[in-house]
């Protein structure tokens, strides 16, 4: 019988994850469905449970259930309790399993596909909401030799490094808080570019050789990367191979079987311009 996945979220008929889930299925041999569920603003557990109750195998969860989502998972992982939010569920022996691969599909994206190794480098993360959050034992993990987090309400910075607890490298503070010098990789977690509006960030900390990265995806030249360009950043990318990566590790999770991504991810791109 055919597995069934699907992503439910509200409003979710922008999702891209159907296409991005059914090319991986197609491209593996993989014999499942993904379909879409428009999730109740009030009824969020319940539609969850419909589909679990109809043999559905795994979802993923989008805004804005990402936070119930995480209350009513049975098993999570590390990097999904730092976030407080989830992205996947897995429904296996009849509990729920629960991960978030946001930040996992950044790091990957950032290094393979951009090629832009994090170790022993300077990193700069703009933000402190839950995409931040989601980002920042995934960054960690990587071994930078600095992870600077800064946001317009500083205290959220410094309560999210306190909650992570201390690691060598880490600070967390305001956008005045964070020095001079440049980094090699910027990425801006801020929900800003959504509503058109720049980090009150300086240009002074992007680096020419380094790589700005926006989290946002499919809206081409931000004012966050229109910023880094006119600093002299070469490499810009928004976070359409993030969303693909992402997707990606909740396949593997879900199958045991890592999908090809160059191609769906070529196949979504909208130019930077
Ligand atoms: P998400 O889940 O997308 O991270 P969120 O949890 O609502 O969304 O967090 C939004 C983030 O974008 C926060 O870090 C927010 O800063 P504050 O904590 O100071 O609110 C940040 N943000 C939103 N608009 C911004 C702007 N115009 N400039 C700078 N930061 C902004």
């Amino acid at each position: 019988m055919t597995d069934q996945y699907a992503v439910i979220g509200n409003p979710i008929s922008h999702s891209k994850s159907p296409l991005i889930h059914s090319t991986f299925a197609q491209a593996s041999g993989q014999d499942l469905a993904y379909s879409v569920i428009e999730g109740p603003l009030q009824g969020f557990a319940e539609a969850v449970s419909r589909f679990r109750d109809v043999g559905g195998k795994g979802m993923n969860i989008t805004a804005p259930f990402k936070l119930q989502a995480f209350q009513l998972a049975d098993v999570l992982t590390e990097r999904a309790t730092l976030a407080g939010a989830v992205n996947a569920f897995k429904f296996e022996g009849g509990r729920i399993h629960a991960d978030n691969f946001d930040g996992i599909g950044l790091v990957n994206d950032i290094q393979r596909n951009l090629g832009a190794p994090m170790r022993g480098k300077r990193v700069l993360l703009l933000g402190a909401g839950g995409a931040a959050r989601g980002a920042l034992l995934p960054f960690l993990e990587q071994q930078p030799a600095e992870l600077v987090l800064a946001n317009r309400t500083p205290e959220k910075a410094e309560r999210l490094v306190a909650d992570v607890g201390r690691r060598s490298g880490l600070r967390g503070g305001g956008y005045a808080d964070i020095g001079e010098g440049h980094f090699d990789i910027v990425v801006n977690a801020t929900s800003a570019s959504l509503k058109g509006e720049l980090p009150a960030v300086s240009s002074a900390v992007f680096s020419a050789q380094g790589l700005a990265y926006e989290l946002v995806y499919g809206k081409g030249l931000t004012p966050f990367l229109r910023l880094a360009r006119n600093a002299g950043v070469k490499r810009l990318a928004d976070g359409v191979g993030m969303l693909v990566e992402q997707a990606a590790e909740a396949f593997v999770w879900w199958r045991g079987v890592r999908p090809d991504t160059r191609s769906v991810i070529t196949s979504l791109t909208v130019p930077l311009v």
